[in-house]
């Protein structure tokens, strides 16, 4: 049987959670953000285990964040078409948002342990789901679903990513932020390409979307067309 799944990946706010949100919509599937996962690790591990890692969290025992995504737990709970992180059975996608996960969760995603964990999961819920799932993070076509049919790579400039996160905080994009915001954008995407384990790359069977000239609904359009062509029947 063919696996119901669409890879979606690329640098942070390339724009893969809309585009996967809304691909999932237009085809009756639900949406999984993988990294949303990695940052609910990264909020327990700040929740129970305090500034063990000395300020950045590279000292955080791997086995020790497994063991209370266990424990919590972490899972991940559909609501409507979303799988949303839950943490002892609080919805956390609000709070995986701040600023002190986003600065400590390249860490967290560098540990292979959490790593097979949350690949795992992210399997575990896909294998359930009756009608497809899109997911998106870093390595979904490369490691977590190598056989997915359909792989799609979002690549856009920093400094147009930055200035979508921006505008999406309600920011002015001005020079000086968006040269502050590209620059934050590029060391973490240089930390995710750079690690040992899973890298940030395309797959080599992925298609290519370099979406800096190309609107949302554009880019949404374009992987819907590609999917009723790899998904018929
Ligand atoms: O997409 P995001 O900014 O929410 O991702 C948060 C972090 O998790 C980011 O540093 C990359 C990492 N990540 C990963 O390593 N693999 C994934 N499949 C998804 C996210």
């Amino acid at each position: 049987m063919t696996l119901r799944v669409i890879a979606i990946d690329g640098p942070a706010a390339s724009g893969k959670s809309s585009t996967g949100a809304l691909v999932a919509e237009r085809l009756g599937w639900a949406h999984l953000d993988s990294g949303a996962l990695y940052r609910a690790m990264t909020l327990a591990a700040l929740d129970n285990l305090g500034d063990e890692g000395g300020g950045k969290g590279e000292g955080w025992n791997p086995q020790r964040i497994v063991a209370l995504a266990q424990e919590l737990p972490i899972t991940l709970a559909l609501v409507g078409r979303e799988f949303v992180p839950t943490v002892a059975g609080v919805d956390v996608e609000e709070a995986v948002r701040s600023e002190r996960v986003t600065t400590r969760v390249s860490a967290v995603a560098a540990l292979p342990e959490v790593r097979a964990w949350v690949n795992a999961e992210q399997q575990r819920v896909v294998r359930q789901h009756p009608a497809g799932v899109v997911v998106d993070g870093r390595d979904i076509g490369t490691v977590v679903f190598p056989d997915a049919p359909l792989k799609v790579f979002l690549t856009a400039t920093p400094e147009e990513r930055a200035r979508r996160r921006l505008t999406q905080r309600g920011q002015a994009p001005d020079a000086e932020r968006v040269r502050r915001e590209s620059q934050a954008l590029a060391a973490r995407d240089d930390a995710d390409r750079e690690r040992p384990v899973a890298p940030l790359k395309p797959a080599a069977d992925a298609v290519l979307l370099d979406t800096t000239h190309v609107s949302l609904e554009e880019q949404v359009a374009r992987v819907v067309a590609l999917a009723r062509a790899r998904f018929r029947g």
